[in-house]
């Protein structure tokens, strides 16, 4: 049974004679909202003066930080106190950041562009970057590794662990570049598990958070995630056909290229659109537990699958 979320500063609440009318925070406010929160973070927590904490840094800057976002929300709805979230919040970015840095390398997708940047490697070198990607790694488990998190510390970082390791995340991205030189072309069975892998489990394991945090129920948030964390993988995989590098911020045509297994690659535009509106209803509804109080990761939702960047 999963608890009645509790309202918290990011909800209006106005008690009537027989009513409470919940207001939820608006998403574009709220993203906005954790992106100060977990910049701000950064620079109390991250602090060196060496060329590493600069590169750790630069990969922290400049993202969307959804998936902090959606560790906030989680935790709100969970009654948990933001300072302990923010930190989970800001361990998932790490993760994040890692895998985009290690992604971009010339020996995964050979990238120079990132959220409008040049890459880690560019603006240093591979070995660099090699070295920020790990570092960002571990930090991401230094910063869980704190009595704040409460009894359910370790559930989160085993979680952490598996989402983004051997069976999670990297086992996503193994699965994605051996796909670029298979000789069958994957099928819609084996795309879906690769992009589960390799986008859905740190959306899912940023979901579940708070409710870790809290010992509450996870089903919901999960069941949300799966289908927002595909969703997401898929309006990815539509950018780089139909973005342009600018406002998307990095190289655009770049799967078809690369021979990358993707949704469009094998069902074409119209039907990988459809499949992630399909997608974006499924993470709406699995939120009905929460009634009003899931309208704002409802909308994260809605601008998953329509967003430019
Ligand atoms: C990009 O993720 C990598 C994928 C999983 C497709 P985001 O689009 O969330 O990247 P940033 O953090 O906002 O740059
Ligand atoms: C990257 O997927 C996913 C991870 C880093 C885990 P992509 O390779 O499609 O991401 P972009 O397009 O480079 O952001
Ligand atoms: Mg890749
Ligand atoms: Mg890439
Ligand atoms: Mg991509």
């Amino acid at each position: 049974m999963v608890p009645q979320p509790a309202p918290s500063r990011w909800t209006r609440v106005k008690t009537l004679a027989t009513a409470t009318i919940v207001k939820t925070r608006p998403f574009a406010e709220a993203l906005t909202y954790t992106q100060e929160l977990i910049s701000n973070r950064v620079s109390q927590v991250l602090t060196g003066d060496d060329v590493l904490s600069d590169a750790m840094r630069y990969a922290l800057s400049g993202g969307k930080m959804l998936r902090g976002f959606l560790v906030l929300e989680s935790a709100q709805l969970h009654d948990v106190d933001e300072n302990v979230a923010l930190d989970a919040a800001l361990a998932i970015e790490c993760i994040h950041a890692y895998s985009l840095v290690h992604d971009d390398l010339p020996c995964m997708d050979d990238d120079d562009l990132r959220r409008g940047m040049p890459t880690v490697h560019r603006q240093w070198d591979e070995g660099m970057a090699v070295l920020a990607g790990d570092a960002l790694q571990t930090f991401a488990f230094e910063l869980l590794s704190d009595a704040k998190f409460g009894p359910n510390a370790l559930e989160l970082i085993r979680l952490l662990a598996q989402s983004a390791g051997k069976e999670g995340m990297v086992s996503g991205q193994m699965l994605d570049i051996t796909a670029e030189t298979s000789l069958e072309p994957l099928n819609l069975q084996q795309i879906t598990r690769l992009q589960n892998r390799k986008t859905g489990c740190l959306f899912s394991w940023s979901a579940m958070a708070g409710a870790v945090i809290a010992g509450a129920d996870t089903t919901p948030l999960r069941q949300y995630a799966d289908a927002l964390g595909l969703a997401f993988q898929i309006s990815d995989d539509i950018l780089d056909v139909e973005g342009d590098a600018e406002t998307v911020g990095k190289r655009v045509r770049k799967d078809a290229e690369a021979g990358k297994a993707t949704f469009v690659s094998l069902l074409g535009l119209d039907v990988a659109k459809a499949r992630a509106a399909e997608l974006c209803d499924q993470a709406c509804a699995a939120l009905d537990v929460y009634g009003d109080q899931g309208e704002t990761l409802r909308e994260a939702a809605r601008f998953v699958i329509s967003r430019d960047s």
